[in-house]
C-alpha cells in the first residue's frame, strides 16, 4: 500500500499511510529512504528518517515494508564493514563514491558467494525455529546455519551452496535458507540464561589481574575526552579470548574508524594467525553519518553478534561510544516533543539502554551449545562528570566499572584506569579461575592493592616532611609502588607491551613483589636503603629513587 509524506521537520517526517504498526520499516520519497515508524495517530505515522533527507517533498510516496527494521544474518558477515541499517560500507562507496548518497539498499550478504555446505541432519528429521541444520566453513569457524522456521526435512542440498539457493527443504514444500532476517530490536532467542564463569582475557595486565571480565559480562568504560577510551577498545579488539569481535564506532571520528580499518587488515590474529580483520565485523556510525541511523546502528551489531552467539562461539560487542548513541536518542526524542528527563534524556533512556544491555550473557544455544555475549562499553561524559545520566544508567546495569582518569592521561599513564575507583563484580568468579591456574593469584592480588593503598597514605605524608623525612621501609613501599603503577599498571598500546598473557601478568606482579620482600628483610637486619639500592642498580641498571 502507497502513501504521502504530509509534513517534514528534519529527520521526522509524517506520512499518511494506513495499516502500519510502530516500530514498522517504510521507504519514504521517491529516493525510498529508510525510516522507522515511532508514533502513531489514526493514518498519520510518525516516522523517524534514518538518512540524508535533504531534497524530500510533501506528497511524495511513502511505502510500508510490512514488517520491522531486520538484519540478514547469514554466512559471510565475518570482516565486513556496515553502517547502522547493516549497508556494506565499501559497496555503497563504490556505487556512490566517499560520500554515499541516500536510499541505496546493497544487500549486507553476498547471495552468489559459494559456500561448502555439509549436515549431520537428514529426511525425517524434526527441526525447531533457530536450531542448526548445518554448517559451512567462515574463516576460523564453523558457522551453523540456523532454521528459520519450524519444520520436518524432506531434502538438503548439501555441497556447494549460494546463498540465493534455497539449503533444505521442510515438508509441505517450504524451504531453508542459509540466511535469513532478523528484526533488529528483538533480542534472539535461546534455551537458557547461565551464570557466566569463564575469565575473559583482555591481555590488560590492569584489567585481567585487578578488576577481570567474564566472558558474558558487561563492563563500562567511562572516561573524559582523551583519557584512551578508543585505544582501549581497539586494543582489547585486537586481543581478546573470543571467536567474534563484533566493533560499533558510534558518533565517533571518522579518521578513528579509518585508521582501525586499516590496522586490523595489516594484523593478524594472535591465536589463529589469520588477518584479524577475519574475526571482525564492525558497524561504522561515524560522527559525519546521519544521526538517526546512530541509535539503530547498536541494535543492528548486538544483532549480528547474537546471531554468531548463537553457534556456540564466544562474542565481544565493543561500543564507542554508548554516549553518542544516548545523545542521538535524545535528539530524536527531542523532534516528537516527547517530555523531557534529566539533561533532556528521554524518560525512557534507562530502559532502553538496559533492554539492549541484558542481551549479553552466556546462554544455552537453541542447539544445544553454549555461547556467550560480552560487552565492554565505552561512555564518554559531558566534562568528565560521571554523574550524567548516561553513565549512571550503564552503571546500574554493568557488571565492572573500568573508570578512565584525567590526571592519570596527562601523566600517560595509560591505560588510565583509576584502581581505587574501578571495580569487578566478576572478581570472585574470575579468581576462582585464575587460582586454578596459578595459585597465587588473590594472595598477589591483595598484596598489590594494599601496597597501592598504602601507596596514597603515604604521599600525604611525604608533602609534608619530604621522601628524607620517611623512614626506609616507607621509602621502599613507595618506591614499590611506582614500579607497580609504571611498569606493571601502565601498558603501552603501541609496542610489543600491547598484550600480556595472564601467566606473564602473574609472573611480573609476583617478580615485584619478591623484590619487595627481598628488600624489607634486607633492612630488617639492619641494611640501609640506599645502599641496597645503590647494590642493586649496579647490579641490573635500576634507576634512582
Ligand atoms: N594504552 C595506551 N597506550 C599508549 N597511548 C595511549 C593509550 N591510550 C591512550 N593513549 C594516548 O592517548 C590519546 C587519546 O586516546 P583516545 O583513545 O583517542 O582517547 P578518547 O577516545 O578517550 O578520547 C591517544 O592518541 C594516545 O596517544
Ligand atoms: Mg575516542
Amino acid at each position: 500500500m502507497n502513501g504521502k509524506v504530509t509534513s517534514i521537520s528534519g529527520a521526522t517526517v509524517c506520512v499518511d499511510l494506513a495499516d502500519l504498526k510502530v516500530g514498522d520499516r517504510v521507504f519514504v520519497g521517491t529516493n525510498r529512504l529508510t525510516g522507522e515508524v515511532v508514533r502513531l495517530d489514526g493514518t498519520i505515522a510518525t516516522v523517524q528518517v534514518f538518512e540524508e533527507n535533504r531534497g524530500l517533498g510533501i506528497g511524495e510516496p511513502v511505502i510500508s515494508a510490512q514488517g520491522p527494521l531486520t538484519v540478514r544474518l547469514g554466512p559471510g558477515l565475518l570482516g565486513g564493514i556496515f553502517d547502522g541499517l547493516q549497508r556494506p560500507l565499501p559497496l555503497l562507496q563504490k556505487e556512490s563514491g566517499d560520500f554515499i548518497s541516500s536510499g541505496q539498499d546493497p544487500s549486507s550478504i553476498d547471495c552468489s558467494r559459494s559456500w561448502d555446505f555439509s549436515s549431520d541432519c537428514k529426511p525425517g528429521d524434526r527441526l525447531r525455529r533457530g536450531e542448526a541444520f548445518g554448517k559451512v566453513r567462515e574463516g576460523h569457524i564453523d558457522h551453523l546455519l540456523l532454521a528459520s522456521q519450524d519444520g520436518i526435512l524432506t531434502q538438503l542440498h548439501t555441497g556447494t551452496l549460494q546463498l540465493k539457493q534455497p539449503a533444505a527443504t521442510l515438508k509441505g514444500n517450504q524451504t531453508l535458507y542459509g540466511w535469513h532476517r532478523w528484526p533488529v530490536r528483538k533480542a534472539r532467542p535461546y534455551r537458557s540464561k547461565l551464570p557466566p564463569t569463564t575469565p575473559l582475557i583482555t591481555g590488560q595486565r590492569c584489567l585481567d589481574f585487578l578488576f577481570p571480565m567474564l566472558k558474558g559480562g558487561v563492563s563500562i568504560v567511562p572516561g573524559g575526552f582523551g583519557t584512551g577510551k578508543t585505544v582501549l577498545e581497539q586494543t582489547i579488539a585486537k586481543f581478546a579470548d573470543v571467536d567474534v569481535v563484533v566493533y560499533v564506532g558510534c558518533g565517533e571520528r571518522g579518521n578513528e574508524m579509518a585508521g582501525l580499518l586499516d590496522e586490523f587488515s595489516e594484523l593478524e590474529d594472535p591465536r589463529t594467525n589469520r588477518p584479524l580483520m577475519e574475526r571482525t565485523i564492525i558497524v561504522a556510525n561515524t560522527s559525519n553519518m546521519p544521526v538517526a541511523a546512530r541509535e539503530s546502528s547498536i541494535f543492528t551489531a548486538v544483532s549480528m553478534a547474537e546471531y554468531y552467539r548463537d553457534m556456540g562461539l564466544d562474542v565481544l560487542f565493543l561500543a564507542d561510544s554508548l554516549s553518542r548513541w544516548a545523545e542521538a536518542l535524545r535528539e530524536i526524542s527531542a523532534a516528537l516533543e516527547e517530555m523531557p528527563g534529566e539533561d533532556g534524556y528521554p524518560t525512557y533512556l534507562g530502559s532502553r539502554l538496559s533492554g539492549f544491555i541484558e542481551r549479553a550473557g552466556v546462554v544455552e544455544t537453541l542447539s544445544g551449545g553454549q555461547g556467550s555475549l560480552s560487552m565492554i562499553l565505552a561512555v564518554s561524559p559531558p566534562g568528565a562528570d560521571f554523574a550524567e545520566p548516561v553513565t549512571q544508567a550503564c552503571l546500574r546495569v554493568a557488571g565492572a566499572l573500568y573508570m578512565l582518569d584525567t590526571d592519570l592521561a596527562h601523566r600517560r599513564h595509560f591505560p588510565a584506569i583509576n584502581w581505587t575507583q574501578s571495580f569487578s563484580l566478576y572478581s570472585d568468579t574470575a579468581m576462582a579461575h585464575f587460582i586454578e591456574q596459578h595459585g597465587e593469584w588473590a594472595a598477589l592480588q591483595a598484596r598489590c592493592r594494599d601496597i597501592l593503598q598504602r601507596e596514597d597514605a603515604l604521599r600525604e605524608v611525604a608533602e609534608v616532611v619530604g621522601m628524607e623525612g620517611l623512614q626506609d621501609a616507607d621509602r621502599l613501599l613507595m618506591r614499590t609502588a611506582e614500579k607497580i603503577r609504571l611498569d606493571f599498571l601502565c601498558q603501552n598500546s603501541f609496542t610489543d607491551d600491547a598484550y600480556s598473557t595472564p601467566q606473564n601478568t602473574i609472573k611480573h606482579i609476583a617478580a615485584l613483589t619478591a623484590e619487595h620482600d627481598r628488600l624489607t628483610a634486607a633492612l630488617d637486619d639492619g641494611a640501609l636503603l640506599d645502599d641496597l639500592l645503590e647494590k642493586s642498580r649496579k647490579e641490573a641498571g635500576d634507576a634512582p629513587l
